[in-house]
């Protein structure tokens, strides 16, 4: 399939692997990339930019394919070396880069100066925007749905992203809620050139966490994600799980009082526990909705070749056949 996403970033589907947090090693990032998709490592994860060298280098072992890095600006309690971050993705030789919650200008002219793509997450319409007019070559649109942060707008998909493909002139990928080829076809018939998925990712042979983060996603539905942190203004959408519950309640009990240091013990530092050891109540951590649509574990590669083949078959059967005689 050829969108204006493929030609972009040279890629063979419109399939990208958004940026997760103690997911988005380079195994799963190169295991996208050469299944036809975009991989992403997580910069954050690695902790320094001496890190972040050593998995873009264990990347580029592991495929010849391009793959992306995503840089996150969300509020830390200690803001990580950005300057070289940044300066080991070029360095790296990397050809896309991911940016999410927040504006990245001042970051573009040295990516672009590298030859480097920008990808912008944004969930709203008027970030997506002002990412067109910086200079970004593409914005992920992610809607309500979505695992990790969906921005504090509310607007599901079937609304963002239409009103995103009547806004923009550069290319866009649907995220949130992409899970299968009904998802692609859908995505596409409304405006965007691809999906990025996270939580689908998150159940593959090759996603580098525990296998009980795996069987959570497969066993949970539809309606077991929560929206944690709204009062701060920062909401995240996360798999319910005990830690969530007691985090939930102190929201409650404390309404706008609430500040972060209330459930640090809930949030800081729990992807480590949850993802690499498999302690499944340690915090709250990103899942999507999408979770109700996931059943099994397959590898990236059957993954990925499924959604393209059964979306061919909607378009030529399914969507043809609708049109009648
Ligand atoms: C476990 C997990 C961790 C995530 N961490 C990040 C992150 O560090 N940076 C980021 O930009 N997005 C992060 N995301 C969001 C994903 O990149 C993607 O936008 C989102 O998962 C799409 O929604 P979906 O889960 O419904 O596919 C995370 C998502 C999950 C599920």
């Amino acid at each position: 399939m050829k969108t204006r996403i493929t030609e972009l970033f040279a890629i063979q589907h419109p399939i990208i692997q958004g940026g997760m947090h103690f997911v988005g090693y380079a195994e799963l990032a190169a295991a996208v990339s050469n299944a036809g998709g975009l991989g992403i490592i997580t910069a954050l994860t690695q902790g320094t930019p001496e890190k972040l060298t050593d998995e873009i280098k264990r990347c580029n072992q592991m495929t010849d394919k391009p793959f992306g890095v995503n840089m996150t600006f969300l509020p830390t309690l200690t803001p990580p070396d950005y300057p070289a971050m940044f300066q080991a993705v070029i360095d790296g030789g990397v050809k896309v880069v991911e940016t999410a919650g927040n504006n990245p200008q001042q970051w573009l002219p040295m990516l672009k100066d590298a030859g480097i793509k920008v990808i912008h997450k944004c969930t709203a319409v008027r970030h997506a925007l002002k990412a067109q007019k910086i200079g970004c070559d593409a914005v992920s649109v992610d809607g309500f749905e979505c695992g990790g942060h969906p921005g504090e707008d509310d607007i599901p998909n079937f609304i963002l992203l239409p009103r995103a493909a009547d806004e923009l002139t550069i290319p866009f990928v649907a995220s949130g809620g992409m899970a299968d080829a009904r998802s692609l076809v859908a995505a596409l018939a409304l405006g965007a050139e691809g999906i990025n998925m996270g939580t689908r990712f998150i159940a593959t042979e090759e996603a580098p966490v525990h296998e009980k983060v795996k069987q959570a996603i497969i066993t949970a539905s539809e309606l077991d994600t929560r929206l944690v942190m709204r009062p701060l203004r920062n909401t995240e959408r996360v798999l319910n799980n005990a830690a969530v519950t007691r985090l939930l309640e102190k929201e409650k009990a404390l309404g706008d009082e609430l500040e972060f240091k209330d459930i640090i013990d809930e949030v800081a530092g729990v992807y480590p526990k949850i993802m690499l050891d498999g302690d499944m109540d340690a915090g709250a951590w990103s899942c999507g909705m999408v979770a109700g649509l996931i059943d099994d574990a397959p590898s990236v590669k059957v993954l990925i070749d499924r959604i393209m083949s059964e979306a061919d078959a909607i378009i030529d059967q399914r969507l043809s056949g609708l049109r009648g005689a």
